[in-house]
C-alpha cells in the first residue's frame, strides 16, 4: 500500500487542468457501445473506474480504442448487439459503474455477475435492484442488497413510474437504461434533482427523452446513434485545489475548462459563502455543458452551517468542504448529508478519525459533522482505501504545522490519476513516503 508525507508547499500559482469528468466518461462508454456507429470520446477520464466500465463492455463484445490517453473510439454494437460475457464483470471500485450496468445487463438476453472490490463489495446495491426488481428484472445480491449481482437475462422488462426515496443520479441513470428496452414509459422523479448527464447524453445520442429538474421520462422502442463527446474537467477533482487555493496563503492559480453543470457546483457557493475568492471566467458550453475557467486566491474562511438543499449539488465534495472548514475560522455544521455513509467509504466517520488526528475537534452526526476550525498538528492519517479523502488530507497537510503522513494513497488513481504529479507542478510538497 502506498502512502505520501505531505507538508506545508509553496503558495499555487499558475493554471491547470484536471483530468476529465468521471460521471460523464462512464456513460460515454456505456451509450457509445449501446449506440449504433462509431464514437468519439475526448478528454476521457483515464481513471481506474473508467477504464473499469470500458474493460466490461469489451467482455461484452464492444471494441473500443484508444487513440491516446485521454481519447476512446467506441465501436457501438447497438441496443441488441452485447454478447454473453464469459466470467463476472469486474467493475472495481466504481458504484456509478455497477449501478448503471445493473440497468443495462437487467433487459439483455443473457445472464451476468457484477463483481467488484473489497469497498463497493460494502456499498448497497437495493436501491437498484428494488426499482428495476419493479420493471420485471431479476437480480440476486448478497444479503443486505450487497454486490456481487447476479443478473438473470430474457426478462422482457415494462416501463414504471418511480420517486427514489434518496437523491441518487445512479439509480436514476440505471432506471432510465433500463428504459431504453422497456415496454412503455419509465419516468423517474426525485426528492431533490441530481446531476442529469444521462439524460443530456440520451438526447444528443438522439433518444427522445422529457427531463426538467428532478424529472425525466423516457419510452422504450428507439435507437441509439453514434456521436461525440466532450467531456469536460471534473469539477469534483478541481474541488481540492479550489479548497487548496482558498487556504493556502499567497496562492492565485487557474482551474481550465471546468465542468460547471449546476448539480455539481454546490461547493462553489458553499466555499464563497465561507469567504472563499474563487471568480469563474471565461464561461462557456463543450459539448452541451457549461465550462468555465475558475480562479482561486487565497481568502480567509469562516465556518457556516451548509444548506441542506446544496447537500447533493456537492455530494463528492465533502471531504474537501471538512478540510476546508478544519481551516476555516469558528464552526462548519453539515447535516442531511447520511449518503456520505454508503461512499468509498464512511466519509464521515473517516474524515472525523483524520482530522481529530490532525488536532481538529470533530463531532459526528448521523447525517453529518460539526468541525472546528483549529490550527493543524501534524500526524498520520488513513484514507481507508477512498481516493477523495486521501487528496483532501494531502490539501490538510499543506496547513499543518508538521509533516502529515497521508496511508493507503493507491485509489487515487480511480478518479484523479497523477493528481500527485499536478499538485507537485501547481506547488504543493506531496512526496512517496519510504
Ligand atoms: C454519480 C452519482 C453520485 C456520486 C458519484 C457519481 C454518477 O452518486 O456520488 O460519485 O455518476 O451518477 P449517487 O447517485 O449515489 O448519489
Amino acid at each position: 500500500m502506498t502512502a505520501w508525507i505531505a507538508r506545508p508547499g509553496a503558495p499555487l500559482r499558475g493554471r491547470l487542468r484536471v483530468p476529465g469528468d468521471k460521471s460523464v466518461s462512464h456513460r460515454a462508454i456505456m451509450l457509445g457501445a449501446l449506440a449504433e456507429g462509431v464514437t468519439r470520446v475526448r478528454g476521457f477520464l483515464e481513471g481506474e473506474d473508467t477504464r473499469a466500465t470500458a474493460r466490461v463492455f469489451e467482455r461484452l463484445g464492444v471494441r473500443i480504442e484508444t487513440p491516446d490517453a485521454s481519447e476512446r473510439i467506441v465501436r457501438g454494437v447497438g441496443l441488441r448487439g452485447l454478447r454473453p460475457p464469459a466470467a463476472p464483470l469486474d467493475c472495481g471500485n466504481a458504484g456509478t459503474g455497477m449501478r448503471l450496468l445493473a440497468g443495462v445487463l437487467a433487459a439483455q438476453p443473457f445472464d451476468s455477475v457484477l463483481i467488484g472490490d473489497a469497498s463497493l463489495s460494502r456499498r448497497p446495491m437495493g436501491r437498484v435492484i428494488d426499482p428495476l426488481s419493479r420493471m420485471g428484472a431479476l437480480i440476486e445480491a448478497e444479503p443486505g442488497g450487497l454486490p456481487p449481482l447476479r443478473i438473470r437475462g430474457g426478462r422482457a422488462l415494462r416501463g414504471i413510474e418511480y420517486a427514489t426515496p434518496v437523491a441518487s443520479a445512479q439509480v436514476k441513470s440505471a432506471l432510465l437504461l433500463a428504459g431504453l428496452y422497456a415496454q412503455g414509459e419509465t419516468v423517474v422523479r426525485e426528492p431533490h434533482p441530481t446531476r442529469d448527464y444521462t439524460e443530456r447524453m440520451l438526447a444528443a445520442f438522439g433518444w427522445p427523452i422529457e427531463f426538467a429538474p428532478g424529472f425525466a421520462r423516457i419510452a422504450g422502442g428507439h435507437r441509439l446513434r453514434a456521436t461525440e463527446v466532450d467531456v469536460p474537467a471534473d469539477f469534483s477533482s478541481a474541488a481540492f485545489f479550489l479548497v487548496a487555493g482558498s487556504v493556502i496563503p499567497g496562492s492565485d492559480l487557474t482551474l481550465e475548462a471546468v465542468g460547471m453543470n449546476p448539480r455539481r457546483t454546490g461547493l462553489l457557493d458553499v466555499l464563497r459563502a465561507m469567504g472563499a475568492d474563487i471568480e469563474q471566467t471565461n464561461r462557456r458550453e463543450q459539448g452541451g455543458e457549461p465550462v468555465a475557467d475558475l480562479v482561486v486566491r487565497h481568502a480567509p474562511l469562516h465556518g457556516i452551517e451548509v444548506p441542506v438543499d446544496r447537500v447533493p449539488d456537492m455530494i463528492d465534495e465533502f471531504p474537501a468542504l471538512f478540510v476546508a472548514a478544519a481551516c476555516a475560522e469558528g464552526v462548519t455544521v453539515v447535516r442531511g448529508a447520511a449518503e456520505l455513509r454508503v461512499k468509498e467509504s464512511d466519509r464521515i466517520a473517516v474524515m472525523a478519525e483524520g482530522l481529530r488526528a490532525l488536532g481538529c475537534e470533530v463531532e459526528e452526526a448521523p447525517d453529518g459533522a460539526r468541525i472546528v476550525g483549529t490550527p493543524l498538528r501534524g500526524g498520520a492519517v488513513h484514507s481507508r482505501g477512498d481516493h477523495r479523502i486521501a487528496m483532501s488530507f494531502a490539501i490538510a497537510a499543506q496547513r499543518a504545522a508538521a509533516p502529515v503522513r497521508i496511508d493507503d494513497v493507491d485509489n487515487v488513481a480511480t478518479s484523479f490519476p497523477g493528481f500527485d504529479e499536478l499538485a507537485r507542478r501547481a506547488g504543493l510538497a506531496l512526496e512517496p513516503a519510504l
